[in-house]
């Protein structure tokens, strides 16, 4: 096997191209630019291609040249970027996709693993809101409120749609709500699960109007990586769609108990509400995990504790390599 990353240096990327690492492989990275901070310990393990998913010679170069047999797709023009530039976004997101998969066509590739988000579920009301909380099927009805959601689904369908017409095998992963060492402005409101860890791990305090009565699904990102190296490695992909999250519905206070064990002098204050995000929708809801442990053999390892203390760890190890 030898396997391609697309965006295998951003936050999912990085853990993702770690993670084939471990297990052996040396997965090939191609991304528009290097950026070698969430990369540093596995610089020497990963062959780096800069390129553009929207360059189709430069991709079917870099494919034909490693002789690439799966591809991981993380590359993607995420949620707040998104929001300010919706035609890059969809160029991005929705025709990178289908080049990526246009390629996979083209060289028969073994499979193609696509990352998607929890947004192409839209507002979780009713049972699936507050404060219930059902666990949310993969085919529970789609409807994306925001640009990014829009034409991450979009890519769900185009891939959908090569694997009913053209063959090509492909597993979409609907990620929870991700946390873990890197996510950035780029991630927009998203990157709360960040400021709560990091800004305490800096010494500044996390205040937050709204949201300590919500509950989310967290799934930290060596988890999310694991999902992705499963649903690469798998002999098949029944379902192709599966929900990667912790099954958990957990809230910003169980986190800022986890970061205060770690760092007892934490300023975390977070104000009452069932929306943290301040969204003008419900975007909280708590994903059904069992087709991702029955068919590709998933399950989180990093529950909110270990996964606070593996992140403050990660963010010493980059402080002390000077990232
Ligand atoms: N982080 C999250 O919370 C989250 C949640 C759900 C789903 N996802 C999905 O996971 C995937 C990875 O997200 P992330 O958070 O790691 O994003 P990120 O922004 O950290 O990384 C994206 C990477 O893609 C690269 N890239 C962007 N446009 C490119 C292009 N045109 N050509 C080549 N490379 C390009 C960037 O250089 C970067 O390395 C995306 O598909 C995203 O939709 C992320």
């Amino acid at each position: 096997m030898r396997v391609l990353i697309t965006g295998g240096m951003g936050v999912i990327g990085a853990e993702a191209s770690r993670k084939f690492v471990r297990e052996g492989y040396r997965p090939v990275v191609f991304a528009r630019h290097r950026d070698d901070k969430l990369v540093g310990d596995i610089l020497d393990k990963i062959d780096f291609e800069p390129g553009d998913i929207l360059d189709m010679p430069r991709l079917l170069g870099v494919i034909k040249q490693h002789r690439i047999t799966h591809v991981v797709h993380a590359a993607a023009f995420v949620g707040a970027v998104s929001a300010s530039n919706p035609a890059l976004s969809i160029q991005v997101n929705v025709i990178g996709t289908v080049n990526v998969l246009e390629a996979a066509r083209l060289f028969d590739l073994r499979r193609v693993v696509y990352t998607s988000a929890k947004g192409v579920y839209g507002p979780f009301t009713g049972d699936y809101g507050p404060p219930r909380y059902k666990p949310i099927p993969e085919d529970l009805p789609k409807n994306p409120q925001r640009i990014y959601d829009s034409a991450k689904l979009m890519g769900e369908q185009a891939a959908l749609y090569y694997a009913t017409n053209f063959g090509v095998d492909v597993a979409v992963l609907r990620f929870a709500t991700t946390y873990g060492p890197g996510k950035t402005e780029r991630h927009g409101k998203m990157g709360v699960t960040s400021q709560i860890v990091e800004a305490p791990f800096n010494g500044l305090p996390f205040t937050h109007p709204y949201g300590a009565d919500a509950k989310d699904d967290f799934i930290y990102n060596k988890d999310s990586a694991s999902g992705i190296f499963l649903a690469t490695v798998a002999e098949k992909v029944p379902s192709r769609v599966y929900n990667i999250g912790s099954g958990c519905g957990v809230g910003l206070n169980d986190i800022a108990a986890a970061v205060r064990k770690r760092i007892p002098n934490a300023v975390i204050e977070i104000g009452p509400g069932d929306n943290f995000l301040g969204m003008p929708y419900q975007p909280h809801g708590v994903y059904d995990i069992t087709r991702a442990r029955n068919e590709l053999g998933f399950e989180p390892k990093f529950d909110i504790d270990r996964g606070i203390a593996d992140y403050i760890a990660s963010l010493e190890r980059m402080r002390a390599q000077g990232a």
